[in-house]
Formats: C-alpha cells, sequence, structure tokens
C-alpha cells in the first residue's frame, strides 16, 4: 500500500491539471483496500476513487481522499471452442485488454481499441465507441461495498447499464468499487461495422475484414480527430450526445436540415452528435482562458497549456448555455466533475 500526503494529481488527470490531493492512497489486493474502507479516519474523510483520470475535471485541490487500485491481473477463467472468458484487475489498462483480445483473434474489444483509462473505470462508464459499448462483452463485476465492506458480483443485467451510465457512476449513492471485471469475447468472426464510414474505411485500408485491421483503422480515425493528450490535455467527449425526442428532433429538421442524428434506446428518441451542436453555436476551434475547443473535433475540450479546471468548466458553460438557447437542448457533462 502507498500513502502519500499533499500528493501532485498532474499525471493522475489527463486535462493534466496541477491540482493537489490532501490524501492519495494506493492499495494492491482486495485485503488492502477492505483495510482502508475499514479505517475509522478513511471513514470520516471525503474520498473518492479514480482510475487513470482520463474522465475528471479537478475544479481545485481536492481536501480528501483518493483511491486508487493498482489490482492487475488477466486470467483465462473459461474457454471453449465459441468464446473465452477474461477475469482482469480493474487496475489494467483498458487498451492492453482489446490489444491482447486482438492478438489472441478474439473478437469484441476491437471497436472500443485506443479508449484511455483502466478497466474498473470502463466499466463504471460503459466506454463506447464505433457502434460497441463495454456492457455488450461485460459478463460481470465484482466489486466492494464501502459501506457493509461485503463484497458483491453484479452480473450484466444488475449493473443496469445504459449509455455512458451504470450503478457504479454515483459513487456517492451507490458505495461500490470495482476490483476485478469479466469479460466475454467471441472466437468467431463477429465484427460490428455499422458505424457511419467504418465499414468504408476499413475496406480502403485492409483488403478483406481481419481483427488486426479493425483495430489499426480505429486506432487512425481515432488519431485524426482526437487530439494527443501529450500535446494538449483533454478527457475525450467533455458532454454526452444529447438524447431529444422525435417530436423536438423533428422541429430542429425544420429548422436546421443537415442535423445528424442516430438511433437511441427507444422509437421515441434520437441521439443527436453533440460535436455538431456545438460546432453549429460557433465554439470549434474557440478558447477562453487556458481553455480551448479541439479544432477537429468540438465535442473535446482541451487545456491549452495553462488552462485552472474552473477554465474548462467556464468555457462548459458558455458552450451549454448557447446549444440551449439556439437548440433547446441541454448538454450533460459526460466528465465528472470533482470539487
Ligand atoms: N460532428 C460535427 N462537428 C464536430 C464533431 C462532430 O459536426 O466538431 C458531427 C458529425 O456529423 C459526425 C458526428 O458529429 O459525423 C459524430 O462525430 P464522431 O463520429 O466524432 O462521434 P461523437 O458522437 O462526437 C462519440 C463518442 C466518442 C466515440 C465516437 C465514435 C460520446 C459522448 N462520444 O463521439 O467517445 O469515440 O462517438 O464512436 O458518445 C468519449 O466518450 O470520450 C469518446 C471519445
Amino acid at each position: 500500500m502507498r500513502i502519500e500526503e499533499h500528493f501532485p494529481l498532474e499525471n493522475h488527470n489527463t486535462f493534466r491539471l496541477p491540482v493537489k490531493a490532501r490524501w492519495f492512497i494506493e492499495y494492491d489486493n482486495e485485503d488492502e483496500l477492505l483495510r482502508i474502507l475499514r479505517d475509522e479516519y478513511f471513514r470520516e474523510c471525503d474520498s473518492i476513487h479514480i482510475g487513470s483520470g482520463s474522465n475528471l475535471l479537478f475544479l481545485n485541490d481536492y481536501n480528501g481522499i483518493i483511491l486508487h487500485s493498482t489490482i492487475k491481473g488477466v486470467n483465462i477463467e473459461e474457454e471453449t471452442d465459441q468464446a473465452v472468458i477474461l477475469r482482469i484487475g480493474a487496475a489494467e489498462i483498458w487498451d492492453d485488454i482489446a490489444a491482447f483480445a486482438i492478438s489472441r483473434g478474439w473478437y469484441g474489444a476491437e471497436n472500443l481499441s485506443g479508449i484511455p483509462g483502466e478497466c474498473g473505470a470502463a466499466a463504471v462508464q460503459n466506454i463506447g465507441a464505433y457502434g460497441v459499448e463495454l456492457k455488450d462483452i461485460i459478463q460481470s463485476v465484482e466489486a466492494c461495498d464501502r459501506n457493509t465492506c461485503e463484497k458483491h458480483i453484479f452480473s450484466r443485467e444488475d449493473c443496469r447499464y445504459s449509455y455512458r451510465y451504470s450503478r457504479f457512476k454515483d459513487e456517492s449513492a451507490t458505495p461500490y468499487i470495482i476490483t476485478h471485471i469479466r469479460i466475454r469475447l467471441s472466437k468467431s468472426p463477429a465484427f460490428t461495422l455499422h458505424y457511419s464510414g467504418l465499414m468504408e474505411q476499413i475496406v480502403a485500408r485492409h483488403p478483406g475484414i481481419i481483427l488486426p485491421g479493425v483495430r489499426e483503422t480505429i486506432l487512425s480515425i481515432r488519431k485524426e480527430k482526437l487530439p494527443d493528450p501529450a500535446q494538449y490535455g483533454n478527457a475525450g467527449s467533455f458532454f454526452m450526445n444529447p438524447v431529444i425526442t422525435v417530436l423536438h428532433f423533428e422541429a430542429l429538421k425544420a429548422a436546421y436540415p443537415n442535423i445528424p442524428s442516430f438511433p437511441a434506446d427507444g422509437d421515441m428518441v434520437k441521439k443527436v452528435p453533440a460535436g455538431w451542436l456545438i460546432e453549429q453555436c460557433g465554439f470549434r476551434g474557440a478558447s477562453k482562458g487556458g481553455a480551448g475547443v479541439y479544432h477537429k473535433q468540438a465535442l473535446i475540450l482541451v487545456n491549452l497549456g495553462n488552462a485552472s479546471g474552473q477554465d474548462i468548466a467556464l468555457l462548459a458553460e458558455d458552450i451549454r448555455t448557447a446549444v440551449y438557447k439556439r437548440f433547446s437542448i441541454t448538454l450533460t457533462p459526460e466528465v465528472r466533475y470533482i470539487g
């Protein structure tokens, strides 16, 4: 176990904000986690659990305890001719798992290639890209209840997954800390290639659709659209894509015939790309203080070099106000604000 006081978090948030935590505690296994959870001082303090900080916006220094897991390990728990089930420690890097699955010829993780972050956080957030969400391959999630210190295994249904949501998302309401996840990968070809333009791009790069080709194509699309965190700190999509009623959508379509949309869960609703709404409001490439809107993808806010968390939050607020004024749509941050 590692315990640090007044700990710099610059390398633990991908916005690279130079904030500090009063305490930073890293545990290596479930027993250590349980010791922490039972500790009286810990129970009195504010605390949050982080992964690699790729979805966090620190508004200030954090005057509490930041918990971080280093539980690693990837084990094949079950294997048949058709499928394999992997049990994975929460601190494993998600993209290492995607790369490993592809190297073994297992299908299911390839569309999620290149998504930053650790496996525990990926399961909290239900990461998704190019027509696939983690929930599509999650088999179960192991988690400790912060209050009772009991261990639970949640089936996929029990995780209550939907778009960028799970029962683990709101730590104050759902006091679980994920220690391991299980994913099920298929041994027979099972591609998901319906996402706009994906199939064309794969075929253009690789004659014949093969697993490494899908990964490579997705990594290059991401490289083209998303900022390199080494150049500009960022947390991927800042807002979720809003889901609006079909009625609302039809009204907008009458005024903006080019408005794009995707199907959402349910016939009465549609998902609209927030990036398009933000771009229409003139924010693509805009900046305020040290914060900016990425010039190639308006859904991504970036640290131009010396942003504070407040700079980023203020720019996000300007965007929300403008989008609401013009489209009567309230954008919800995907990024979690701390402080
Ligand atoms: N668009 C614009 N202008 C922009 C950005 C987007 O007009 O500046 C429009 C275009 O019409 C484009 C459409 O929005 O066709 C969709 O854009 P894109 O394919 O880049 O996807 P997105 O909806 O902006 C979502 C996820 C991403 C994921 C991609 C690919 C959310 C909040 N974001 O972005 O996930 O990689 O689809 O599947 O759902 C993340 O969550 O951090 C993330 C990067």
